[in-house]
């Protein structure tokens, strides 16, 4: 089966001015219509730089909706312009498939529709963390979760693992129209981390910069202190490892080693 007349491709500017890759600009360049859900005021004059044919989704935001009607009108316009047969470039920050609802089901509708739909890779606020405050998932894993998915279900939360909450400036947030967390729901947070990890254990708040030049948030606070410090809808919240895992000592029986032989692999 031939593919219908209109395409999308969907693009990330990173999270800095400065991270939008090459592919990605050239495919800004080259649309007949760009999609833009850039707050960055810098970014979104830059992308009607490169194509004075963009158009903001920003405007999509409040008008009473909520954030899934905000998302849900978001997809339909850019289905509805691949619909009357354009070749559409939607830009969103970051990296547009890393907690990004309406890029993943614009692609997926698209597609079953029998258009042609796919996704370039962006540096993510995650990215600009591990770069920033000197991690390597290698070293302990690292597990994502969307703060209010991990504060409404029943989780192992282990601290042998680096973890991050995304969106916790908005965790517990139940009527999906406000920006700021729930009531409670840094309390209730709070004492999900106390089952695991000691009040002293040290978390940080991380807010990348958006613009070169101005400062990023790195902000070290013990676990105690959690209530009282500030967020924003653009907050990660980073907890740490504790501590290490135990060896599996059965599988190392099964292959013949010991602890001893594995020091070379873990020199930390
Ligand atoms: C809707 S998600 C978008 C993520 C984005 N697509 C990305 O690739 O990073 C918004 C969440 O991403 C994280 N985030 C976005 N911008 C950030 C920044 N400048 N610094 C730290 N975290 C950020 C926060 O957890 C925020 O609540």
């Amino acid at each position: 089966m031939t593919a219908k007349k209109g395409e999308l491709v969907v693009v990330g500017t990173g999270i800095s001015f400065g991270h939008l890759t090459m592919e990605a600009k050239a495919q800004i360049e080259r649309a007949d219509i760009v999609l833009a859900a850039i707050p960055n005021g810098v970014m979104a004059d830059y992308l009607l730089q490169l194509n004075p044919q963009t158009e903001s989704l920003m405007s999509l935001y409040g008008d009473g909706r909520t954030r899934p009607q905000t998302y849900e009108a978001m997809t339909q316009r850019i289905i509805d312009e691949v619909q009357a047969g354009k070749y559409v470039c939607t830009v969103f920050y970051g990296h547009p498939g890393v907690f990004v609802t309406p890029t993943h089901e614009a692609i997926r509708r698209l597609r079953a529709l029998g258009y042609r739909a796919r996704m370039l890779p962006g540096i993510s606020a995650e990215d600009c963390l591990f770069a920033d405050l000197g991690i390597d998932p290698s070293d302990n894993g690292c597990v994502s979760y969307e703060a209010t998915a991990f504060l409404f279900s029943r989780r192992p939360i282990d601290p042998t693992v680096t973890m991050l909450l995304w969106q916790i400036g908005i965790v517990g947030e139940c009527t999906l129209t406000e920006y700021a967390p729930g009531p409670n729901a840094m309390r209730v947070i709070q004492n999900m981390l106390l089952t695991q990890f000691p009040p002293d254990h040290r978390l940080c708040i991380y807010e990348a910069a958006s613009i070169p030049g101005l400062p990023t948030r790195i902000d070290w606070f013990p676990l105690a202190d959690l209530l009282s410090i500030a967020t924003k809808p653009y907050s990660t919240l980073l907890i740490p490892a504790l501590c290490l895992p135990e060896f599996a000592s059965e599988r190392l029986a099964e292959l013949g080693l010991s602890e001893q032989d594995l020091a070379a692999f873990s020199p930390a």
